[in-house]
Order: structure tokens, then C-alpha cells, then sequence
């Protein structure tokens, strides 16, 4: 990916994150999603007062992406912090769940970048977040 793609991607998750619903716990995220289309999706966290019942950030933008018909992703961004934090302190990975969840579409070759600003971030491949993954290989 070149930097200007890193960019607007970081900065989608940014403007996702302003969407973020998250009552409970207090700490929003946001997530930009590009699919093999050049698409961008936004997700961001929904909490439920069922606490189980809450949807990551990058969930939400990969089931947008997926229910749209985009199912081959390239790359995804991710934003998080307090939600009335005025700056982003720390990188936001993604939970377990969300890495296997995005492997499925991803592979081990999408990329992951955390950022806390549009120049402070780091990019991973998924595969690295999640070496030897379980896969649709893994049952042949
Ligand atoms: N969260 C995400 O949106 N993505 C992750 O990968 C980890 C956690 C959300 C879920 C919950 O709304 C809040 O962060 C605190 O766990």
C-alpha cells in the first residue's frame, strides 16, 4: 500500500470512530475497511446493554463489506481511545475474535495498521497478528 492510501485509510477510521456507540464501556473505535474493489467501509463498535451482544468495530465494517457483496479484503485500519479522550495515547489491536473474523475474507496476507495519529501508526500483515490461523484448509 502507498502512503497515500494509508492515510485515507487512517483517517476513515478516524471519522468512524465519531459514530462509535459505546455507553458501557466508555471507549470508542473506529474502523476503515478496503476491499479488493477499492471500496471503503466504516465500522465502528456497537455496545448492547447485553454486554455479549456487542459488535467490535472491525466486524461492523467487515459485515458491511460482506453484506454489500465485497468479500476479498485488502487492508483495515483501526482507531481507538476513551471516548472523550482528545488524543489517540495508545495503538488499538484487533481482539481475537475480530483477527480470525477477518481471516476469513483477508487471508494471512491482508494488511492491519493501528494508528494513533495519520503519521503514528504501525502496519502488520494478519498474518502476523495471527500466525497459523484456522481456515477453511484447516478442515480439508
Ligand atoms: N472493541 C472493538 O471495537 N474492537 C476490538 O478489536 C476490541 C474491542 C470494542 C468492544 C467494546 O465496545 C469496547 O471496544 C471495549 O471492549
Amino acid at each position: 500500500m502507498n502512503e497515500e492510501a494509508v492515510s485515507e485509510l487512517i483517517l476513515n477510521a478516524f471519522e468512524a470512530r465519531t459514530k462509535s456507540y459505546c455507553p458501557y464501556s466508555g471507549y470508542a473505535v473506529g474502523a476503515a475497511l478496503l476491499t479488493e474493489s477499492e471500496k471503503i467501509y466504516r465500522g465502528c463498535n456497537v455496545e448492547n446493554s447485553s454486554y455479549g451482544a456487542t459488535i467490535c468495530a472491525e466486524r461492523c465494517a467487515a459485515l458491511k463489506a460482506v453484506s454489500e457483496g465485497d468479500k476479498v479484503f485488502k487492508a483495515i485500519a483501526i482507531v481507538g481511545a476513551p471516548k472523550d479522550a482528545s488524543e489517540v495515547k495508545d495503538y488499538a489491536y484487533p481482539c481475537g475474535v475480530c483477527r480470525q473474523f477477518l481471516s476469513e475474507f483477508g487471508g494471512s496476507e491482508m494488511t492491519v495498521i493501528v494508528a494513533k495519529s495519520i503519521d503514528d501508526r504501525k502496519i502488520y500483515s494478519l498474518g502476523e497478528l495471527l500466525p497459523e490461523a484456522f481456515s477453511s484448509e484447516s478442515m480439508k
